[in-house]
């Protein structure tokens, strides 16, 4: 009987990223069931001196492991400077599948011109409060992207002007605060980032993290309801990649993450890393707390 072929273990940077899996929403199941579309969320990359380029070449080959028909992009691409663009578009350039982007805070403190040149030379569609439709080999999805809402640019109504209501629809968002304006018009799963998870996130203590104390509603993870029983819509906030300031994640939660959505597979069709939770209280000036480059978010 033949030796059962080795297989080398992954790399040790590879390991500290969980890849969590997740359905999408109920109203994605009509058009999309025989055929699932597989999206894959990075967020938060932070290219810079705080995340090692390990993590971030991490990422890249997990995000190409997926298989994904689309890769998503939800802001924060750079940490305290505009100094390594470089690297961050040889990253982006060696994802294997079609990416959309929008920015977040870090970009538009920093330069988001040259950011958004930076993605576009790198092959990624960046939408700046516009959504557009994908045609992935004969799938049709209407993908929503907000800019950021943390430095006043989100413009949910422009984002989302004209969208058609019978077509599967996601959303970006840096911010994951605005989800709920967005259900209302038509987006059915929100995915964001900008928390990190609180960096510090043990189960069931997200009202304890930094974000969760920043007034914020949504810290880490799937919060609304995928099959509009409890809510219009579902929200997925990933832990992200990297960081602007510190590194330091503790806890299972607030492990650096990649989170992948099958878009057309049915909620509670397989077993999902966790179930939808509640909303924090939150408070609505949550951005007042948001003042400049200092934050870590
Ligand atoms: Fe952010």
């Amino acid at each position: 009987m033949p030796e059962p072929e080795a297989r080398p273990a992954p790399p040790r940077r590879q390991r500290a990223i969980a890849v969590r899996r997740f359905a999408g929403h109920r109203r994605m199941l009509e058009r999309l069931d025989r055929r699932p579309l597989r999206v894959v969320q990075l967020s938060d990359l932070h290219v810079g001196l705080v995340t090692p380029q390990a993590v971030q070449l991490a990422a890249v080959a997990l995000t190409n492991a997926q298989a994904p028909d689309l890769v998503v992009l939800t802001g924060d691409y750079i940490a305290r400077s505009l100094r390594h663009l470089d690297t961050l578009e040889a990253l982006l350039a060696d994802i294997e599948a079609p990416m959309i982007a929008v920015l977040g805070n870090h970009d538009h403190w920093h330069g988001a011109e040259a950011v958004r040149r930076t993605l576009r030379r790198a092959g990624v569609q960046v939408l700046d409060n516009a959504w557009t439709l994908v045609e992935l080999d004969g799938r049709r999805l209407q993908v929503v992207g907000l800019d950021d809402d943390a430095t006043g640019h989100a413009d949910p109504r422009a984002a989302t002007r004209g969208l058609r209501a019978d077509l599967p629809t996601l959303g970006l968002s840096h911010i994951g605060e605005l989800a709920d304006e967005l259900w209302d018009r038509g987006v059915s799963l929100v995915l964001s980032g900008h928390t990190h998870a609180g960096h510090v996130m043990l189960e069931e203590a997200q009202h304890l993290t930094l974000p969760g104390l920043m007034g914020h509603r949504y810290v880490h993870g799937l919060y609304g309801c995928r099959l509009g029983e409890r809510a219009p819509g579902a929200l997925y906030v990933s832990a992200g990649i990297g960081a602007s300031v510190f590194g330091l994640r503790l806890g299972e939660r607030a492990r650096r993450e990649i989170p992948v959505f099958e878009l057309g597979l049915a909620p509670g069709s397989f077993e999902e890393h966790h179930a939808e939770q509640r909303a924090l209280p939150g408070r609505a000036r949550y951005r007042a707390t948001l003042q400049g480059p200092s934050d870590s978010g």
